[in-house]
């Protein structure tokens, strides 16, 4: 089955998803696959550049890794239902993505914004934006959102999982028993 996870930048989705990958699920990083794409048309050389791209060319390179990411039947996919960029909140999956993908489910990783917050703050690897606790509470409220559009779009259920500070392991027990229960023990 296609699983689309989607979570605001630090609630920790990549943490969650290392658990899977242990447990033996794909999981393909569409950052990535669009990151391929800007590389070799010279749009950007970093993941944090992406959302700072023209509209149109993140469009483009959306669309691109969408056809990469079609070709994957058993798959966890790790992206965003919205990124924040600097003209507003761009839907992670269009109904051009969507129609490309076919997800069975959707899952909304959530978390509490002060805890997101810090998150951003401690991780040193990459270049967050600076958002007040106002902000990631505001896009974490437009992602769940964007989450139920697109369950209503195509008919598959959105399940809102926690990640709590500390709690990784509890918050990938609950997707992996969901995944297995729709999957008759599928992946
Ligand atoms: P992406 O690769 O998804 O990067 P991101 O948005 O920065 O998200 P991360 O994966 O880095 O953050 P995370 O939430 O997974 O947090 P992490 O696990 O690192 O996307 C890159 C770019 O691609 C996007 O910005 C966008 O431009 C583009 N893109 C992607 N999909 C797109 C789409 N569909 N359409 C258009 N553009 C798209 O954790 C953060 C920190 O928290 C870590 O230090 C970690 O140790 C800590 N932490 C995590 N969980 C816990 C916990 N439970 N307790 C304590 N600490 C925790």
């Amino acid at each position: 089955m296609k699983v689309i996870i989607g979570g605001i930048p630090g609630v920790g989705k990549t943490t969650v998803l290392e658990e899977l990958l242990k447990d033996g699920f794909r999981v393909e990083n569409y950052g990535d696959a669009m990151l391929k794409e800007a590389i070799v048309r010279d749009y950007a050389k970093s993941r944090d550049e992406l959302r700072k791209l023209p509209v149109v060319k993140q469009k483009e390179i959306q669309a691109l890794a969408a056809e990469k990411l079609a070709q994957f039947k058993d798959v966890i996919i790790d992206t965003h239902f919205s990124v924040n960029t600097e003209g507003g909140y761009l839907p992670g999956l269009p109904v051009n993505v969507l129609d490309t993908l076919h997800p069975d489910l959707f899952i909304s990783i959530e978390a509490d914004p002060l805890e997101i917050f810090e998150r951003r703050k401690n991780d040193p690897r990459r270049k967050r934006d600076k958002d007040s606790l106002e902000k990631i509470r505001s896009h974490m409220e437009a992602n769940r959102e964007y989450g139920i559009t697109y369950s209503a779009m195509t008919g598959s259920p959105l399940l809102v999982v926690m990640n709590e500070n500390g709690k990784v392991k509890e918050a990938s027990f609950k997707i992996i028993s969901v995944i297995r229960s729709n999957d008759g023990g599928g992946q």
